[in-house]
């Protein structure tokens, strides 16, 4: 049913348009997992939805086996443009694999797959270690912290700063920009946060052209496409991208499991006596059971899904929440089951499957291993309601935990 007043595209039947409330921008105090997904999933197969993002209007996709397609679909429908971060600002350069079709996305994206392999994400675990436990150590005698601000945003921060050689002390900067630009909807302050951090990447970049190091941006300096070097715009393009792609991404995700093992004892026990190799399979069953991205195409010819019509120009939303959850798709998808060893789209599907996605997967895996070392069995803080945020990214907004 039509809830809204935007001005539907021609081909688009008015009994298919809905609100989507997983895309609010709101907080709520009732987990989405096991209210908003599921109801989702008792509609139609395919819907048009007046806010799959800021202003924008689109097609959401339901069914598990559909995103699957879909994300890997790269004729019907292309990326390019579709996070509008330049546009906020005016300008049109590209985010560098995410926002680039083939054939162009396979020169990018082959020269930077060594990059970030898993055998040198590997070479990254004692640098990683550490800086979980620094962070862990200025709370743990406390016996409580609020674990997305003490933890879950500043962890992926101080590891980006790390790869691109920045000093620590930028943290603070560094979150507030992220926040302002994915989570706020001011177009001004959204607009500030493009700016500020286009000028730490670009004077980044000057500087590792007169010194260059060990760090991301002076690795993607000896890259080649084309049988040319990358070019400063490119080489920026994809620092932004990192940027946009490796924190928010990875807080969300961390806000999410830590919550559900501070509500489920007997998981967090489990995890706590599993070896390491147990807790790399568990791990793939909470990216599952709590994948909080969803990411956006833009249709490029007439698509046909379960009777409706998309046009190119048309906007649709991917959305792995959606895909973890469907019963479909899923025996029980509801129920955490450590041994599932499941497929899932968390981490995308195709030619754009994340570049990071062994870092993100480290990132997880240490942060939850150094907590269980250094910090005795955790709970949520007695009564405290958990705010979840409803968005484009779904996430804990704060997360009091508690041990003795
Ligand atoms: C748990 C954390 C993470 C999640 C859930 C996640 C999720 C995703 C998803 C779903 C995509 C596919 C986007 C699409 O098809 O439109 C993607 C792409 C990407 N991710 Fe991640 N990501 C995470 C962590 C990271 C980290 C740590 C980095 C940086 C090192 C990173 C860098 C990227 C890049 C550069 C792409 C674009 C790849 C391409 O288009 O070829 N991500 N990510």
């Amino acid at each position: 049913m039509a809830t809204t007043t935007i001005k539907l595209p021609a081909h688009v039947d008015p009994a298919i348009v809905r609100h989507c409330s997983l895309f609010d921008r709101r907080p709520t105090y009732d987990n989405p997992y096991e209210t908003v997904i599921p109801a989702i999933h008792e509609g139609p197969a395919v819907f048009f939805a007046d806010n799959i993002s800021v202003n924008q209007p689109g097609w959401v996709v339901r069914r598990g086996a559909d995103i699957r397609r879909l994300y890997a679909d790269t004729e019907y429908f292309h990326k390019r443009g579709n996070t509008g971060f330049a546009a906020l600002i005016g300008e049109d350069w590209d985010m560098i694999p995410t926002e680039l079709d083939p054939p162009v996305h396979h020169g990018f994206r082959s020269q930077l797959a060594p990059i970030y392999s898993p055998t040198r994400m590997m070479s990254l675990q004692a640098s990683i270690s550490n800086r979980a436990n620094e962070i862990i150590e200025r709370f743990r005698a406390r016996g409580e912290c609020e674990f997305v601000r003490d933890f879950a945003v500043s962890f992926p921060v101080s590891i980006f700063l790390d790869l691109l050689n920045l000093p620590q002390d930028r943290i603070d900067e560094l979150v507030r920009w992220v926040n302002d630009l994915i989570h706020r909807d001011q177009h001004d302050l959204r607009v500030a946060a493009v700016l500020a951090i286009k000028q730490l990447l670009v004077e980044t970049i000057a500087d590792r052209r007169r010194n260059p190091g060990e760090d991301l941006i002076s690795q993607a300096m000896t890259l080649e496409v084309d049988g040319r070097k990358w070019t400063d715009r490119e080489i920026f393009g994809h620092a932004f991208n990192l940027y946009i792609g490796g924190l928010d991404t990875v807080t969300s995700n961390l806000g999410l499991h830590f919550h559900h093992l501070a509500t489920h004892p007997d998981d967090q026990e489990t995890m706590r006596r599993n070896d390491h190799n147990s807790n790399v399979v568990a791990i793939e069953e909470l990216l599952r059971a709590f994948a909080a991205v969803s990411n956006y195409r833009i249709c490029a010819k007439r698509y046909e899904l379960d009777g409706q019509v998309m046009m190119p120009g048309d906007y649709l939303v991917l959305c792995s929440p959606l895909a973890a959850r469907d019963p479909e798709f899923y025996e029980s998808p509801h129920e955490i089951r450590f041994d599932r060893r499941p497929s899932h789209v968390t981490l995308g599907n195709g030619i754009h499957r994340c570049l990071g996605q062994h870092l993100a997967r480290r990132e997880l895996q240490t942060a939850i291993e150094e907590f269980f070392k250094a910090i005795p069995a955790f709970t949520v803080e007695p009564g405290y309601k958990v705010p979840f945020f409803l968005s484009g990214v779904i996430h804990i907004k704060e997360l009091p935990l508690r041990w003795s």
